[in-house]
């Protein structure tokens, strides 16, 4: 049996996780993407989820699908709305061919946040950052599998990890943010329920780690894709890196430590 994530959330050294799956070897937030983060060996793999207009709970990041999908040639530029797409119009879609050619059209799709578990969980731990959906449908979808300690949830939105953790009270949840953390802010984080905060690494210096870990969190950072970055963050004190390129990463941490 896999270790609870709050096992992992304690252990010492500092965790690798996989942004949106490996996403810079594969199109992101997709089942690829997640497989590829767990043959990197990342401790968690991170994914973005929002709500269907048929409130079906999805993996994918932007408002818009644009970016990331064949949407503006199958409906036009102004039909993008990722909200207003039902989950088998989503479905339809194309999600491989932006990021490379050699994913051919219409093999790579955006997944349900169910089927992602079901590709995650069986070797590793989700990071799920909740976009748009409500704490009631996630905790139930999480209660079905047995996967409510099993996962981490963290989301920009803390009356949202408040909504959590008054559902659960052994959901682990990590507070998102940028910019500065003055104190009070921190103690918001932590009456939200917050046990990890997971920080731009752009803003991240001495004083904030200090901070947090005196106020007993962790932090990880995002979204740090250069070693020698990284190397500057861990000498800082963090506890996690949250990149695009698990696999490389890990190498840097582990050259550095021969
Ligand atoms: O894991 C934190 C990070 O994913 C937050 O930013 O925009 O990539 O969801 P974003
Ligand atoms: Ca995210």
């Amino acid at each position: 049996m896999r270790p609870r994530a709050r096992e992992i959330v304690a252990r010492g050294g500092v965790l690798v996780i996989a942004h949106r799956g490996a996403s810079a070897d594969a199109p992101e937030n997709t089942l690829r993407a997640f497989r590829l983060g767990l043959e990197a060996g990342a401790d968690l793999v991170e994914l973005d989820t929002r709500h269907s207009a048929d409130d079906v709970p999805m993996v994918f990041h932007d408002k818009d699908l644009g970016r990331t999908t064949d949407a503006v040639s199958v409906w036009g530029k102004g039909k993008l709305r990722f909200e207003e797409r039902t989950q088998a119009e989503l479905e339809r879609l194309d999600a491989g061919s932006w990021f490379d050619p050699r994913y051919a059209a219409g093999t790579i799709h955006i997944p349900t946040l169910a089927q992602a578990l079901d590709v995650i969980q069986p070797e590793g731990t989700t990071l799920i950052e909740r976009k748009t959906g409500d704490a009631a449908t996630l905790l139930t979808l999480l209660e079905e599998r047995g996967a409510v300690e099993r996962v981490v949830v963290q989301a920009f939105d803390w009356p949202f990890l408040a909504a959590c953790r008054a559902r659960s009270p052994k959901l682990v949840l990590a507070a998102l943010g940028s910019r500065a953390l003055p104190p009070a802010r921190l103690e918001e984080a932590v009456a939200a329920g917050a046990s990890v905060m997971g920080w731009n690494h752009k803003h991240v210096n001495a004083a904030l780690v200090r901070r947090v870990h005196e106020r007993g969190l962790k932090l990880w950072v995002y979204t740090v894709n250069d070693d020698r970055r990284a190397l500057e963050l861990v000498a800082l004190g963090v506890d996690g890196l949250i990149t695009d390129r698990p696999a490389g990463i890990r190498q840097a941490l582990q050259r550095a430590t021969k």
